[in-house]
């Protein structure tokens, strides 16, 4: 980054793609609640629902969908008023400026994303262009707020390099010091969560076994359910980390523990030295449900009032495009287009 100072600002986004889960939460909507109450940055949160149709989304689902994510941030502690909450397509200058980076990104770095590889698959001549071209929009939805902070789970680090490289071929390309060089935020004890029933694998909505994740509406009995038949292995909790090195399944649900109590995986382990699973699991699952069922039970309670959460969505729009109207202009007017004039 160049001398350029940005103010402190917080973008991160969802998928309005439904299906939200306990990844979700631990390693991406906890950081966006603990930086809204840091109280040292601007915090912008979004449902990125433009994301959402680089693969195929029923137009009515699509709306329940962003509809129920909007209730998942405000039950999960995201106050509309201290951040700035709103639904992507509400704010055009994301799409506005995407096309820029669309331009100034390259073929070579798109088809590089392991996203993009896993996604496409070995059928990329039928997937969608948007696909492709998904990480410049990422790059967009983070600076067009000029955002310094990005939090997210672990699995969006290769996209964030990619907003960062777009950043600085922009300001090279025209020489500015304009777009700041965003730096992630990937912290806390469950950036990776894994599936409950493979863990070489992310925990995740398109998992074709509903046993593999804790969805934010699964109820006490189907959360119970799901640990208690979580895969592990017959050994007891060894005393250190150490000891769970070629563990994988047991490690998840030590980092799921700590992430959901608020303590570490050290303290977890010290704590749970010696203990079987058929102890371990109950008191696991005991604590999520402690911590999940009252975030669901808002969300029922939020998604009775549509309207409200339109209105909520329609303001946070408005307050976003305060911010992202004049970086758009700026950049339309480094890039030579007379557009904004
Ligand atoms: P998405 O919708 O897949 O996931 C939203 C957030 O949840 C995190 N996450 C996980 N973290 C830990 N363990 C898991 N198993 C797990 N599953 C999901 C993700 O890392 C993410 O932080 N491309 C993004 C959305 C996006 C975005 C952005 C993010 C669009 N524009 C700008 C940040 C900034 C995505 O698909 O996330």
């Amino acid at each position: 980054m160049g001398d350029t100072a940005f103010t402190p600002r917080v973008f991160s986004g969802i998928q309005p793609s439904g299906g939200l889960t306990l990844g979700n939460y631990l390693g991406a909507m906890r950081r966006f609640v603990e930086m809204q109450d840091a109280g040292t940055y601007e915090t912008i949160y979004c449902m990125v629902d433009l994301h959402a149709i680089t693969v195929w989304q029923e137009p009515d689902a699509l709306r329940k969908n962003t509809r129920e994510l909007a209730a998942f941030f405000i039950a999960a502690g995201i106050d509309p008023e201290r951040s700035i909450l709103f639904n992507q397509s509400q704010v055009p200058e994301h799409a506005q400026l995407a096309w820029i980076f669309n331009c100034v990104a390259r073929m070579g770095w798109m088809g590089r994303m392991t996203q993009w590889k896993d996604k496409a698959g070995k059928n990329s001549e039928n997937a969608s262009l948007g696909l492709f071209a998904y990480p410049a929009l990422m790059a967009a939805d983070i600076l067009i707020y000029h955002a310094t902070h990005v939090p997210v789970g672990e699995d969006q680090k290769q996209h964030l390099e990619l907003t960062r490289d777009i950043a600085q071929k922009f300001n090279n390309d025209f020489k500015v010091d304009f777009f700041p060089i965003t730096e992630p935020v990937i912290e806390g004890a469950a950036t990776r969560v894994m599936s409950l029933r493979d863990g070489s694998k992310k925990m995740s909505k398109s998992d074709p076994s509903d046993m593999s994740r804790i969805n934010m509406s699964d109820d006490a009995d189907t959360i119970a359910k799901k640990i208690r038949k979580a895969k592990t292995d017959p050994e007891p909790l060894p005393d250190t980390l150490d000891g769970l090195k070629d563990r994988p399944e047991a490690r998840n649900l030590v980092d799921i523990y700590a992430a959901l109590s608020g303590m570490t995986a050290e303290q977890v382990i010290a704590d749970a030295a010696g203990q079987q699973f058929g102890q371990f699991k109950p008191a696991l699952a005991e604590l999520a449900v402690e911590k999940i069922a009252p975030i669901s039970a808002e969300m029922r309670r939020l998604m009775a009032d549509e309207a409200e959460i339109d209105r909520i969505l329609a303001r946070g729009a408005e307050r976003a495009r305060e911010i992202a109207i004049p970086i758009l202009a700026k950049t339309y007017d480094i890039v030579g287009l007379l557009g904004a004039r």
